[in-house]
């Protein structure tokens, strides 16, 4: 019989990712997603990839009763991957309890259910947002944690201290923490992808919808950094390849091949790329040229950040090496079924 996972946030853009990758490996998948940044469609697209419809709760994970049910009515669930939560780092610094409750509560309420149900293992999404401002770089897990810069980061930082001290007080349950770097791109089917709502805040799809001629032009944020052209590095990571991260996480759990109730991994590629530098990847793999310019700098925004992910590779025997210009080329794909509106 396949093992049972329950997916929160599992419509979303690397939620429905990873639904993919799982159902692909022989996993049985349960959603819950109240549909907040998500559209239904994705179950579409889901089937359309794996041949497999997930079974689909539309629901929120802050509300315990809606989450007793789903246990109850889903017997069996092994483990969890969390990805629902909010992730808009501006909206955070606007709403900071919209933040703390959606992210916060969530979090704490599957941990609280997990015994009860005879859950095993939690994947928790965490993001290298936690490292702030890196002193070097490429940097490792060991590397210090920084005050948060915003409401949603502190969430993240929060989040895997709630994980550390639950699992340290001896609750039955265990736990694998990823630091994603920068996920972008789409499946190659172009059947799914990210959905951003109004305005993109995040670089690749407003880059895409800039290429479509949805938008007039992209701004880069800045072009004065320490660094070789002068405008932020990031590392940038396609997300299949982060999918695919999370089913070995799973498998590594659930098979008892981890040597401590809690592991944390960076998930990047180990290698930082500019902004203006990933322009120029999409407009070598699509030969669309992206009208841009460059702006003054984004309040909060790091200036360079890339992941050591020897650990991750190592250990969990995985690696992201889906070279860039394919993760551009998919990302245009995906943009180019999209309404143009
Ligand atoms: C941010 C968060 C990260 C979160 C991610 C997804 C921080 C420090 N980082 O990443 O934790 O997981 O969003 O929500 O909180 N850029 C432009 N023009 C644009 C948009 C972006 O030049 O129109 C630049 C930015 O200045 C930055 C780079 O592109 O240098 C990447 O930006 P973005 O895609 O927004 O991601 P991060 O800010 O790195």
């Amino acid at each position: 019989m396949a093992t049972k996972i329950l997916v929160t946030g599992g419509t979303g853009y690397i939620g429905s990712h990873t639904v993919v990758e799982l159902q692909e490996a022989g996993f049985e998948v349960v959603i819950i997603d109240n549909l907040s940044n998500s559209n239904i469609k994705v179950l579409d697209g889901i089937q359309a990839i794996t041949g497999i419809r997930p079974v689909f709760v539309e629901g929120d994970c802050t509300d315990m009763t809606i989450l007793r049910r789903l246990f109850a009515d889903n017997p069996g669930i092994k483990g969890i991957i969390n990805f629902a939560a909010s992730k808009a780092v501006g909206e955070s610094v606007q709403k900071p309890l919209l933040y703390y409750r959606n992210n916060l509560n969530t979090l704490m309420n599957l941990l609280e259910l997990m015994p009860e149900f005879g859950v095993k293992g939690i994947v928790f999404s965490s993001s290298c947002t936690v490292y702030g401002e890196p002193d070097v770089n490429p940097i490792d897990e060991t590397a210090p944690i920084k005050p948060a810069t915003s409401p949603y980061g502190n969430t993240k930082q929060i989040s895997e201290e709630i994980i550390t001290d639950y699992v340290r007080s001896g609750a039955p349950i265990k736990s694998i923490i990823l630091r994603y770097f920068n996920p972008i791109g789409a499946h190659p089917s172009a059947l799914i992808g990210e959905l951003p709502l109004g305005v993109p805040q995040n670089l690749v799809p407003y880059l895409t919808q800039t290429a479509a001629g949805i938008r007039k032009e992209l701004t880069v944020f800045g072009n004065d950094y320490d660094t070789p052209d002068g405008t932020c590095i990031r590392d940038f990571i396609d997300v299949v390849d982060l999918a695919k991260a999370h089913v070995v996480a799973m498998k590594r759990m659930l098979d008892g091949a981890d040597t401590d109730a809690i592991e944390i991994f960076n998930l990047g590629t180990g290698t930082g790329l500019s902004v203006l530098r990933l322009i120029e990847s999409f407009e070598r793999a699509t030969g669309v040229k992206v009208p841009h310019r460059i702006g003054d700098r984004r309040a909060g925004d790091i200036e360079q950040i890339w992941a050591i992910p020897a650990k991750a590779n190592e250990v969990l025997g995985w690696k992201a090496d889906t070279p860039i210009d394919v993760t551009m080329a998919n990302a245009w794909r995906w943009q180019q079924s999209l309404p143009k509106s």
